[in-house]
């Protein structure tokens, strides 16, 4: 079996269309502009990039983009400030502090400062706690974007078997409670799992989100299996004509033999990552529409 594709990239265009269209309906019915506002502690350079394309595609689809740079060395205080001005914003509807944030900053307690309604990461103990409990909240976007291939792909995933493999929060624990919701049969496995490969054979869905290039292999694939790869691992490859040396993008999953046995499998790159930033997007929206009633 060749599996079958799911092109994020597409998809995420669509929803990025149709938040569009929505953010006009919002300025010409009612004369509101949805805000975004990013806040980047230090200079790490992957955090970097994110927060430069969320910029740019918050800007895209109509939206108010507000960035706060601050340096490495910002206290918690000052931090603490910044949240507590953008909660009070009336412009800002959405909040999202980038993560990681700097050793010396307690990242739980910077979340958590973030007015619920403004958290569209959904990382706030108020959402988790909802999303949780199967009450309306806001739901961490990678997850989120990941569920919405799932369904459009899968139609019902009532009755499914899914593996998780990742116990994060920001993916690996909503993502289950996504699919538990959805009326799956979940299994959370991690580093510590007992044979793995067994667990992730019994799949008809795997969600792979460990961080390690390349982990999960073809033959842990039960064959038909449909396969989100949240991993976006940067690995070496050989050296340039120039000497210097070349990387290239990689998921958790070994993409050929993981191809070859799946029913379908999203890409690295433009699979979930596309859909991570159109989710926050949506979620914006949706942050901005429960504000104004
Ligand atoms: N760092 C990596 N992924 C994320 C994310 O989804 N949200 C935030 N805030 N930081 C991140």
């Amino acid at each position: 079996m060749t599996a079958t594709v799911i092109d994020g990239k597409a998809f995420a265009a669509k929803v990025r269309g149709q938040v569009a269209e929505h953010v006009a309906r919002l300025k010409e019915v009612h004369g509101i502009t949805p805000g975004l506002a990013v806040v980047l502690v230090g200079e790490d350079p992957a955090s970097q990039v994110y927060v430069r394309s969320k910029g740019k595609m918050t800007v895209e689809v109509g939206m108010a983009s507000f960035e706060h740079r601050l340096a490495i060395d910002t206290s918690e205080a000052d931090l603490l400030k910044v949240v507590h001005d953008l909660n009070n914003d009336p412009a800002v509807h959405g909040i999202l502090v980038q993560l990681p944030l700097p050793d010396h900053l307690d990242s739980d307690l910077v979340i958590n400062a973030i007015d619920p309604a403004k958290d569209v990461d959904g990382f706030h103990i108020s959402n988790v706690g909802l999303l949780g409990t199967g009450q309306k909240s806001m739901v961490p976007c990678t997850p989120l974007g990941s569920l919405m291939m799932l369904r459009d792909h899968l139609g019902s995933l009532s009755g499914k078997s899914a593996v998780v493999i990742g116990r994060s929060n920001i993916v690996g624990k909503p993502m289950a409670q996504l699919l538990l919701n959805d009326s799956c049969t979940v299994t959370i496995a991690h580093s510590r799992t007992a044979d793995l490969p067994s667990v992730v054979r019994q799949a008809d869905i795997v969600v792979a989100a460990v961080g390690r290039p390349q982990m999960v292999q073809g033959d842990w694939i039960k064959p038909g299996a449909t396969v989100i790869d949240v991993g976006i691992n940067r690995i070496d490859a050989g050296t340039k004509d120039d000497g210097s040396p070349k990387t290239r993008l990689v998921g958790d999953c070994d993409y050929d033999s993981c191809a070859a046995v799946a029913g379908a499998i999203t890409p690295v790159p433009g699979g979930v990552g596309p859909m991570t930033i159109a989710c926050l997007l949506a979620n914006t929206v949706t942050a901005c529409c429960r504000a104004n009633g």
